[in-house]
């Protein structure tokens, strides 16, 4: 087995002994670490770590001098959507000429036009454009990735969308990939005038056969005005859950939906969005085991209010933060950017920012025993900071600084 040993770094940031729960409230604001550190990663894994004053002795390791930089845990992205077939900027045109999201939405832009497009793109050539999007995060440190159907909104599309993540998942083996069904994304066109029929459609034909064929752990929801409302998530989630699949819900993006409370309600791994968050969203998960998940990079494309994410950590509960990469609301899978806007425009400290950029989004998709920190048995998915990162604080300061200078997934360098 190959052995690495990284030697002189100037700081191991996130350097945890168990994370055997989600870090809220206070707990976030601190990241641990170890000044003039070692790391021997032996095989895809973290095996030790240390100060350099007491190096481990392992002669027949690779030894890699960062001479002084700065190594962090690689980001874990748990909510994107990375298999599309075309980019939308004619409708971010149309935004700054003043349309909104939800009338272009409505008129069947948004999803829709990105669902006609991924109809008619054949599988291989989706998985060519997912894959450059996939190589794209993984050299800007993205170590572990969520990505969601929802771009094909028929039996055929939706299943051609997952098994184009399947096949990312096979040929990327070093890093965790999860798939998440999110059928019920828009209602499409010809269903305007029956809904039902869709829902039913979702349950009956596209949530069986994805369970067949084994080609998702999650079941998401776009819980929102205009899209899909509290009683058909819970029913399209309730229908999942008999076939495992746990649920993720989009919530309260564009107005308060009762996304959180659906969710809370049928145990949802992480609601995801956020951005109407009033005390009966915060009671509801309150100590339900949901991880609130937000998106600030989604409030900055839209140009619309961002999560409060200072009133829900002071609250006492969990952040996660993703970058919710997708063609319409987020055509960007830059963790280094969503953690400026983090600190900048919901206020989180740049601890809480990486804490809910790593290991909060490691609970965020049950990979927290693989990913999010420094810790013996993980992956060793590491970011080698460049030399000039005084400080972890610099990370999300220096916002159009590329401060990134390696990545290691599964202990091999990226790129
Ligand atoms: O997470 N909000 C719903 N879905 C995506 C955007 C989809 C799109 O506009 O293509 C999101 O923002
Ligand atoms: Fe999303």
């Amino acid at each position: 087995m190959k052995k690495r040993l990284f030697t002189n770094i100037g700081e191991l940031l996130q350097v945890r002994e168990k994370t055997t729960n989600p870090l809220a409230g206070k707990e976030m604001s601190e990241v641990p670490s170890i000044e003039n550190a070692w790391l021997l990663a032996e095989g895809n894994l973290i095996a030790r770590y240390g100060k350099m004053d007491d190096l481990a002795d392992v002669s027949d390791a690779e030894r890699i001098d960062l001479s002084g930089r700065k190594v962090m845990p690689a980001w874990v992205d748990s909510h994107t959507h990375i298999v599309f077939a075309k980019s939308r900027e004619e409708e971010f045109v149309m935004r700054l000429k003043g349309r909104s999201y939800e009338e272009i939405a409505a008129s069947g832009g948004g999803i829709l036009n990105s669902a006609k497009k991924l109809q008619q793109t054949s599988e291989d050539e989706l998985y060519r454009s997912a894959e450059i999007r996939l190589n794209e995060v993984r050299a800007l440190g993205t170590g572990a990735i969520e990505i969601k159907s929802g771009y094909g909104l028929t039996t055929d599309s939706e299943l051609k969308m997952l098994r184009v993540i399947k096949r990312l998942r096979e040929n990327y083996p070093d890093m965790p990939i999860k798939s998440t069904f999110l059928g019920a994304h828009a209602l499409p066109v010809e269903y305007k005038e029956r809904r039902e029929d869709f829902i039913r459609l979702i349950i009956d034909e596209m949530l069986p056969k994805v369970a067949e064929q084994g080609l998702a752990e999650y079941c998401d929801v776009f819980c929102e005005r205009g899209f899909f409302t509290y009683d058909e998530t819970d029913r399209i989630l309730q229908a999942a859950a008999k076939y495992d699949m746990k649920p993720k819900v989009h919530a309260n993006e564009l107005d308060y939906s009762g996304g959180v409370q659906v969710g809370v309600k049928n145990k949802a791994i992480s609601v995801d969005h956020l951005e109407f968050v009033g005390k009966e969203e915060l009671e509801a998960l309150d100590g339900s085991g949901t991880m609130p998940t937000l998106l600030p990079s989604t409030a900055f494309f839209l140009d619309i209010d961002y999560a409060p994410a200072r009133k829900i950590i002071d609250y006492g509960l969990p952040v996660a933060v993703a970058s919710d990469y997708n063609p319409g609301s987020t055509p960007s899978g830059r963790m280094p950017l969503v953690m400026s806007l983090a600190c900048i425009k919901m206020k989180m400290t740049p601890a809480e920012a990486l804490n809910a950029m790593t290991i909060n989004g490691a609970f965020a998709m049950e990979i927290e025993d693989k990913c999010g920190s420094i810790t013996k048995g993980k992956l060793a998915n590491l970011i080698v900071l460049n030399k000039e990162v005084p400080s972890l604080d610099f990370l999300p300061y220096a916002f159009g600084t590329d401060w990134i200078d390696e990545v290691y997934i599964s202990g091999r360098k990226v790129g």
